[in-house]
């Protein structure tokens, strides 16, 4: 008896299957109910009572051996057939998970919908701008520094075009084609040669506001703007106008809401002072509308810039820019419910 089973021990040791159907044969061949190793321990009964240790260990062993044998056969079978029909074991498990809008979509969609039910409509422009419509339509002076390298990317060997360092320039591109009434809101991406970091970025993402007709005034503004951020931010918002600067109006100011945090109370998000600045704004300037085409004796206007991310960071607190750009499924997917 030992014999034998250390002649099927060899057998075993040396069996082939191509495929898992033919490695299922051999199971039934050796291990099934009728096979040849289930009748060898059938046998064992009938082995003398002083070999019975002996005997029933190696049955043992070749049991164990025929089915670790057998199954690497099947599992091999199933490998090369997945390879055979070409399947890419390594490509996402079902069910493949859908995408989520990015947050910097799911704000900007929200403020345009915003502008839109004020009556805007929506324009766009090109990233790679000439000097023309980034600057020198808006009214910035030969000399202004953000024409400066350190700002603004050139092109190079082509030093009138560049990357858009603020979507005013789509301002520009409206208004040399259209005479008033204009109303536009313009959504993009600009760019800025600045270091990376959790608070600065080479690129982000601005929505333009224009609106030029007869007897547009500060007052029209200020309405459009407190419906905004209580649209946004919600009804209790409260907004303030602080006096600012800008080329392109006259006058200029920053508009700040109350903290959308403490409402105001002071936090460490407004660092105590309880108002956010949130966007730049004023009467476009009337050598604008005359560098565009537009009699500025006719019509006046206004403008506002504001940036997304800095919006999306007062709505849901993203402390690092670079989240927005580094493509990380798991910071995507807290925004779902926002969808
Ligand atoms: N273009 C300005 C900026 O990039 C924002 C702005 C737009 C200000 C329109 C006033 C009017 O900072």
């Amino acid at each position: 008896m030992i014999e034998k089973i250390q002649k099927m021990l060899a057998e075993v040791a040396d069996l082939h299957a191509q495929t898992a159907e033919e490695a299922e044969a051999l199971r039934i061949k050796y291990l099934s109910k009728k096979g040849e190793i289930t009748a060898l321990m059938a046998d064992f009964r009938n082995v003398p009572a002083e070999l019975k240790k002996e005997v029933g260990m190696r049955i043992n062993e070749l049991k164990n051996a025929a089915q670790e044998k057998i199954n690497a056969l099947k599992e091999a079978a199933a490998v090369q057939k997945a390879a055979d029909t070409a399947e890419d074991l390594t490509r996402t498990p079902y069910p493949i998970q859908l995408g989520t809008r990015h947050p910097l979509t799911i704000v900007k969609n929200e403020i345009v919908d915003i502008f839109s039910r004020l009556g805007f409509t929506l324009a766009e422009g090109p990233e790679v701008e000439d000097d023309w419509h980034v600057y020198s339509s808006m009214n910035f002076a030969d000399d202004h520094p953000a024409r400066d390298m350190q700002d603004t990317f050139f092109v190079e060997a082509h030093p009138d075009i560049i990357l858009r360092s603020h979507t005013s320039s789509v301002q520009a591109r409206v208004m040399e084609k259209t005479q008033p009434p204009i109303r536009v809101i313009c959504p993009g991406r600009v760019y800025r040669n600045e270091a990376v970091s959790a608070r600065a970025h080479c690129f982000f993402h601005q929505v333009e506001g224009l609106y030029v007709d007869k007897n547009v005034s500060f007052t029209d503004l200020k309405q459009v703007l407190l419906l905004f951020a209580q649209e946004m931010f919600g009804p209790d918002t409260k907004i303030r106008l602080r006096p600012s600067y800008f080329p392109f109006t006259e006058p200029s100011a920053e508009m700040d809401v109350s903290c959308t945090l403490c409402g105001g109370k002071g936090c460490s998000l407004c660092k105590g002072a309880g108002w956010l600045e949130i966007l730049g704004c004023g009467m476009v300037d009337p050598a604008v509308l005359e560098a565009n085409g537009i009699d500025s004796s006719v019509y006046t206007g206004y403008a506002f810039g504001m940036g997304i991310e800095r919006i999306t960071n007062l709505k849901y607190q993203v402390k690092d820019l670079r989240m927005f750009s580094e493509n990380d499924t798991r910071f995507l997917d807290e925004f779902v419910s926002a969808n």
